[in-house]
């Protein structure tokens, strides 16, 4: 039991190492700049000198007219103080190394008088005292009481925090009433903590397209796919950026150009939606309920669309009941033998009359159905406003 335990904190803590690229943040954040003038910015899983966001508001300070930037770091972080170690800042050596600190941020120049701001400055300013730079009296976990205290007197939290945490980190934020842009898993879309969230226009995804590649830093020793131009090891993360800001994203309609006809879109056979296989296809026409891709969650305006529920087998969280049940339906490979396992497990999901171009299928005399994906059920509100 314990090796088990190890063994499932060695896998999330595989999850939790990875590290957003400067250009990606940049990228992102320059859809938010009206918010950030005269706030306080909490980066709450971030290295001073390691993470990028630190880095980003840092030098972007001044630019951005930030009142107030703290950034945290946690313990069990393999790459915390490596690169440009706090103890060097603070003159105390290597044995400090991996203890968690926090910085904060009240003013950016040119301490160093090269005629430009860099972290060089910035480690300058933590020496001289102008700004601070304090060690925590626990491991930097954003939970902990005193990061707790941090994340009240913070306007904004920014960062990528750890992936196998990310429903209870959005739930602390959300319980503190707090403004986020975070990474996290493009998955947490189906999570059934998280996608209540997105249904309720409490939270969205970010301004960059979710089917966009990610690729994010992995530490030294770590497998990884390519390297950079800098010779840090990178990998493709299932990752997306989600927030509770606006952006211009989300006033931006879908432009809709096809039509509905019954062969292309067909009636699910367990719910009384129709099915539309890519988001670019949603029809300009159909009034009632269909169920789209969860990549909808990227082109979702509220004002175009509402969304009736998420359905994805029994994690499904509809607004709209299943009207059937496979239980006795026997599964069936493309090769027409059987698995032995019967129809409960498509129970929820949305089902399709008919064989699969590929994977399995369900058979109950002569009946044939087949899953789809996970579904967000959405219905057009400008067609609801003309039927009305
Ligand atoms: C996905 S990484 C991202 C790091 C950094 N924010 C970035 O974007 O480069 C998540 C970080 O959170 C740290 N972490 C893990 N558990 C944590 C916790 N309970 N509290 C604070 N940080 C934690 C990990 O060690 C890791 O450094």
């Amino acid at each position: 039991m314990a090796g088990n335990k190890s063994l499932k904190a060695a896998v999330r803590a595989k999850e939790d190492e990875f590290y957003t690229q400067l250009t990606d943040i940049e990228k992102e954040l320059r859809h938010y700049k009206q918010h950030f003038r005269g706030k306080t910015i909490l980066c709450n899983c971030d290295d001073p000198f390691e993470s990028n966001f630190f880095k980003y508001f840092v030098l972007n300070f001044n630019r951005l007219g930030i009142k107030k930037l703290i950034a945290t770091c946690y313990s069990g972080s393999p790459i915390a103080n490596q690169q440009l170690s706090l103890f060097d800042v603070l003159g105390q050596g290597d044995e400090n190394a991996n203890k968690p600190y926090k910085a904060i941020v009240t003013q950016v120049y040119d301490q160093t008088g090269d005629g430009g701001v860099d972290m060089l400055d910035v480690a300058e300013l933590f020496k001289t005292g102008v700004n601070e730079l304090v060690e925590l009296t626990g491991d930097g976990d954003f939970r902990s009481e005193e990061c707790i205290e941090l994340l009240k007197q913070a306007d904004i939290v920014v960062t990528n925090p750890p992936f196998s945490l990310f429903r209870e980190y959005v739930a602390l934020l959300l319980s503190y009433n707090k403004s986020f842009i975070i990474v996290g898993n493009k998955n947490a879309v189906t999570y059934k903590e998280f996608f209540p969230l997105l249904m309720e226009n409490k939270v969205w995804v970010g301004s960059r397209n979710m089917n966009q590649d990610f690729w994010l830093y992995v530490p030294e020793g770590a497998p990884y796919e390519k390297v950079d131009e800098n010779g840090r090891h990178i990998k493709h993360i299932m990752a997306c950026w989600y927030t509770n800001l606006d952006i211009r994203k989300r006033h931006e309609e879908m432009i809709l150009v096809k039509r509905y006809n019954s062969s292309e879109y067909l009636q699910y056979d367990n719910y009384e939606a129709i099915n539309v296989d890519k988001v670019q296809d949603i029809p300009c026409d159909y009034a009632g309920i269909m169920g789209v891709p969860v990549t909808f969650m990227d082109k979702y305006n509220p004002d175009q669309f509402e969304i009736i529920g998420l359905v994805n087998g029994k994690d499904y969280l509809a607004g709209i009941k299943t009207t059937k049940n496979y239980k006795d339906y026997e599964e069936t490979r493309q090769n027409g033998t059987k698995t032995g396992s019967d129809g409960g497990k498509i129970n929820g999901n949305p089902v399709l009359k008919g064989k699969p171009k590929s994977g399995n299928y369900f058979v109950l005399n002569d009946e044939v159905v087949h899953s789809t994906y996970a579904r967000i059920f959405i219905r057009n509100k400008h067609l609801e406003e003309v039927k009305k």
